[in-house]
């Protein structure tokens, strides 16, 4: 059967296929590399790091939601040195793109950490500015054009990396921040992050999370998720990497008709946690069966009513 070229080039890093597992779902690959090919992935974005270790929020963190769950995390990770030091050395055995997420309090700490990620063989760098389950930094600087342009900025000044923002969906035009991004010199944006949500106990009328709030993922954000990508395609010329809720190859591929060069699975994998790789596997079936030589066809490729 003939050859599908399944490889998208963002910010001139190659990945092999436009499937990559969404930070804060996937650790650092070491629990999924025991049952998942991770050669088979086109790239990994790591849980979202910070300066100093941090322990996260207090639980409860997790509630299931119809189609989906609510997290508050709270960027449990064991902080950027540790990561260079014992994650970079497991994920360099693999034959798939390093994507880091960066998370920080203040301008600073983006740029610090964004200088000792230079030095190292990571691939690219997702700056986090969407995190809403942080009180200091994070989804502050996202949820304005200002805060959004200062931080890219600050960080392609000092960055040998490629640079990709990841924007928050709890803003009025998610459309004018990707912009903005673009306009300070990102190198490409990812979305959407976690929607903000309560679940509430009706016996003890408390939040069920612990922090009152948590992010929304998983299927039921997906059309919003699917709608954000179409909007940001349309302002911006730069890359984009899609996510929300998906949870199979048909799921992707809106993404992608939508306009986004490549994927992100995240919640799917605590249900599925082959998924990654069995979407790679149908993808390029999809192609063969349907004629599609080159998925950059595929990007944008939607056709409006009316
Ligand atoms: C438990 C959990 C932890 C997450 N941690 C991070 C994180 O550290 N950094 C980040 O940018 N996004 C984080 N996210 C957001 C996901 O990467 C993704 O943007 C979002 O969940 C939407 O995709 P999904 O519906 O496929 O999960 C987290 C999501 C979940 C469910």
């Amino acid at each position: 059967m003939k050859h599908v070229n399944t490889s998208v080039n963002i910010a001139g890093v190659t990945f092999s296929n436009p499937v990559i597992a969404a930070s804060g779902t996937y650790g650092f690959g070491r629990e999924y590399g025991n049952y998942v090919d991770l050669n088979k992935l086109g790239g990994i974005s790591v849980k979202g790091l910070t300066l100093l270790p941090r322990e996260g929020n207090m639980p409860p963190r997790i509630a299931e939601t119809p189609s989906g769950m609510l997290n508050s995390v709270g960027l449990e990770n064991p902080g950027v040195e540790r990561f260079i030091s014992d994650e970079i050395p497991f994920l360099s055995q693999y034959d798939l793109k390093t994507i880091v997420n960066v998370a920080g309090n203040s301008i600073e700490d983006y740029v610090n950490m964004t200088l000792k990620l230079n030095e190292t063989s990571v691939d690219m760098l997702e700056i986090n500015l969407s995190c809403p389950n942080v009180k200091h930094g994070c989804v502050s600087f996202g949820v304005s054009e200002q805060g959004v342009y200062e931080v890219t900025k600050a960080v392609k000044e000092v960055s040998k990396k490629p640079v990709i923002i990841k924007l928050t969906p709890n803003v009025t035009s998610i459309a004018s921040i990707a912009y903005k991004a673009q306009d300070a010199g990102a190198d490409g944006v990812s979305l959407i992050n976690t929607i903000t949500g309560m679940k509430i106990n009706v016996k003890t009328r408390r939040p069920v999370l612990y922090n009152n709030t948590g992010g929304l993922s998983g299927p039921a954000i997906r059309p919003i998720a699917v709608r954000m990508v179409h909007e940001v395609y349309q302002a911006i010329d730069i890359p984009i990497i899609g996510m929300g809720g998906i949870t199979c190859l048909s799921d992707a591929l809106e993404f992608i008709i939508a306009g986004a060069s490549a994927v992100m699975i995240g919640t799917y994998n605590f249900m599925n946690p082959y998924l990654c790789e069995q979407i790679v596997i149908d993808l390029i079936d999809y192609m063969k069966h349907n004629n599609i030589d080159n998925i950059k066809e595929m990007v944008g490729s939607l056709r409006l009513n009316g």
